[in-house]
């Protein structure tokens, strides 16, 4: 079993984490044999699975089924599971309630989205056996106020502030920091700072680990697919090929490449 100590051990050894977003059961024992070390149930699904244009709508209850379907096909990786949008923010409590119902759902940790004004959260999870990822950078339920899906952190003040962020979250007890559409170089700085482990998606190649949206990899979402996708199924013949060969790119550092970078 990956518990958070293999992951912080992984980080130590410089062992490289793989992480896939998964939603159901069959894709769980699919991703599980095929060595991903956490499976995310992302609300993500909002977009991939509902078809909705953000993650906004996705409820609690959504959530729970998802990470219930995905917790049953799992025997070795680390299930990690969204708080989803406004089942956290209004207050520590709140967040605690809804943590609670992801991890009796089957949930080894939670995700939740944003800086500063979370780390008290945080802290309040962890103190109360909630592992915790604090998810930094561009934090899609925050799309509205960002205006887009754009690249965050880009000047030295943003870039500062998002380092800080990262810290003080550690410091309150995260186990894991997930930055997400970063310049490479500040996740760099970011994964050699913290003692956690750090997740990258679109930051670069020297984060700890790295994580995609399972429909991405599939090349079967059709929506727009940002810089740092990869298609795996280019090249394989088959979902578990294709898997494994993201398991295999991921821990021989072959993906992602500059070209995937920001
Ligand atoms: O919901 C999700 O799929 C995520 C990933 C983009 C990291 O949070």
């Amino acid at each position: 079993m990956i518990t958070l100590s293999t992951l912080q051990a992984m980080k130590e050894q410089q062992n490289k984490i793989t992480m896939l977003t998964c939603y159901e059961y069959s894709f769980a024992q699919l991703m599980d044999e095929a060595g991903v070390d956490i499976l995310l149930i992302g609300d993500s699904l909002g977009m991939t699975v509902q078809g909705h244009s953000t993650t906004l709508p996705v409820t609690l209850e959504q959530m729970c089924y998802h990470t219930q379907a995905v917790a049953r096909g799992v025997k070795n990786a680390l299930v990690l599971a969204d708080l989803p949008f406004g089942s956290y923010q209004q207050s520590k409590e709140q967040a605690f309630v809804s943590a609670s119902e992801l991890m009796a759902a089957g949930a080894h940790m939670v995700k939740l989205e944003g800086g500063t004004h979370m780390v008290e959260t945080t802290a309040f999870l962890q103190q109360r056996g909630i592992p915790v990822c604090a998810h930094l950078g561009l934090t899609p339920q925050s799309v509205n106020a960002f205006g887009g899906y754009k690249v965050q952190a880009k000047n030295d003040l943003e870039a500062k502030n998002l380092l800080k962020d990262a810290k003080a979250h550690e410091e309150a007890g995260a186990g894991m920091v997930l930055m997400e559409c970063v310049p490479a170089e500040l996740a760099a700085r970011v994964t050699t700072e913290l003692s956690c482990p750090t997740i990258g998606i679109g930051a670069g190649i020297d984060c700890d680990g790295q994580v995609l949206v399972v429909h991405d990899i599939l090349g079967i979402y059709t929506g727009k697919t940002p810089k740092f996708v990869k298609n795996f199924m280019q090249g394989n013949s088959s979902i578990q090929e294709a898997i494994c060969a993201y398991v295999k790119e991921v821990k021989e550092r072959t993906f992602p490449t500059l070209a995937h970078s920001f």
